[in-house]
């Protein structure tokens, strides 16, 4: 028999389910109590919920402010961000402004966390401010899903540790699509026929993790590219079981590039190396993505970064602002996305629990 908990907000359902044993139990009561309009994984995300963010993005882009002002007027929106970011604090905070919301700023720098305050109590401390949704960035993996089921509010995930990037994601696909020029209705055959090389420090990478779980799903083959540290050959299991696309690994960036429409280059994330060598000269004669290759071995194809670049290392400057680059692009897609993720977040269905869960589709 579910057993439902009271909540600081009546809008937000707490049900916990039976009790199940072992690691079964230990899932079935996280998923429970999350809120279900939180997004802490591309992968709870239907296909359908994916073409109505898509969709709810493109209106809320093209509305007059005077309307969207309205949809979130004085609504609170906390932005608790306990690692560095200038894309993702910035545009989540620009959209929930641009829908009327009230934001707040909440950094690991100066606040209570600097004395040692858990995420918990953190967490707690928002709600009982009166903040109706969290958008947390962490340096730990899974971290969002503790803060969702302690406060038992829509929880964003702005990206945690090594784990997810899953607004990332959505804003990389909406370039994507536009790009190929396929926005509209999508399918698990979208992609079919697109190739997307994914090529850098795979491993400490969320934004490939959640471009690996997501872009499969619409029939793309994705590649992905480095040196075996940063590339373990068990990340081609990422695909997800129900994806049309796949997951392959390729050693030889040229290789990749002439298969590939588009071309994701991501940074060498030297805060996660932890000790691990790398002889960058090498790697960038191997990896970068410079004019001369992207000339010889993939002149028209699509590139991206999901930012912060390093210019000179896996991209050189002649490329990220050369006519092929979406870089910009993508920063701008941020804002629409977001928008449409705090409106989901806070919209009356998703707090009438209107807003379905996908189960991990892994
Ligand atoms: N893409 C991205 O997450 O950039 P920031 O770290 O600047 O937010």
């Amino acid at each position: 028999m579910a057993v439902k908990k009271k909540s600081s907000k009546a809008s937000t359902r707490v049900v916990r389910k039976p009790a199940a044993s072992g690691k079964k139990a230990a899932q079935q009561s996280i998923q429970s109590v999350i809120h279900p309009a939180s997004l802490l994984s591309i992968t709870q995300l239907s296909l359908e919920e994916v073409q109505s963010i898509l969709a709810l993005a493109d209106q809320l882009e093209k509305e007059p402010p005077i309307r969207s002002e309205q949809r979130l007027f004085k609504r609170r929106v906390a932005l608790l961000f306990y690692e560095s970011s200038t894309r993702t604090r910035t545009s989540f905070e620009l959209a929930a402004k641009a829908l009327g919301a009230d934001t707040t700023l909440v950094s690991d720098k100066s606040s209570s966390i600097e004395k040692g305050e858990s995420l918990k109590d953190t967490g707690l401390t928002l709600r009982a401010l009166g903040a109706e949704c969290i958008i947390l960035r962490s340096p730990y993996s899974g971290a969002p899903y503790l803060l969702a089921e302690a406060t038992g509010l829509p929880v964003l995930n702005a990206g945690d540790g090594m784990h997810e990037h899953p607004s990332q994601a959505l804003l990389d696909l909406r370039t994507i699509l536009n790009r190929l020029g396929k926005s509209g209705s999508i399918s698990s055959s979208t992609l079919k026929g697109v190739t997307i090389t994914i090529c850098g420090d795979i491993f400490h990478s969320r934004v490939a993790r959640s471009n690996a779980l997501l872009l499969p799903r619409l029939g793309a083959r994705v590649i992905l590219c480095g040196p075996a540290p940063l590339l373990p050959e068990t990340a081609a299991q990422i695909a997800p079981k129900d994806a049309s696309g796949s997951v392959v690994i390729e050693r030889d960036f040229d290789r990749a590039l002439a298969q590939s429409q588009i071309v994701m280059m991501l940074r060498i994330q030297a805060e996660r190396l932890a000790g691990l060598a790398l002889d960058l000269e090498e790697y960038k004669s191997r990896y970068q993505a410079n004019a001369e290759r992207i000339v010889r071995y993939a002149a028209k194809s699509v590139i991206m970064h999901p930012g912060p670049m390093i210019r000179g290392l896996e991209i050189t400057s002649e490329v990220a602002d050369g006519p092929q680059s979406v870089i910009e692009e993508q920063v701008r897609n941020g804002v629409a996305i977001r928008m449409a993720l705090i409106a989901r977040a806070l919209s009356e269905q998703s707090t009438a629990s209107g807003i379905s869960m996908r189960k991990n589709s892994r």
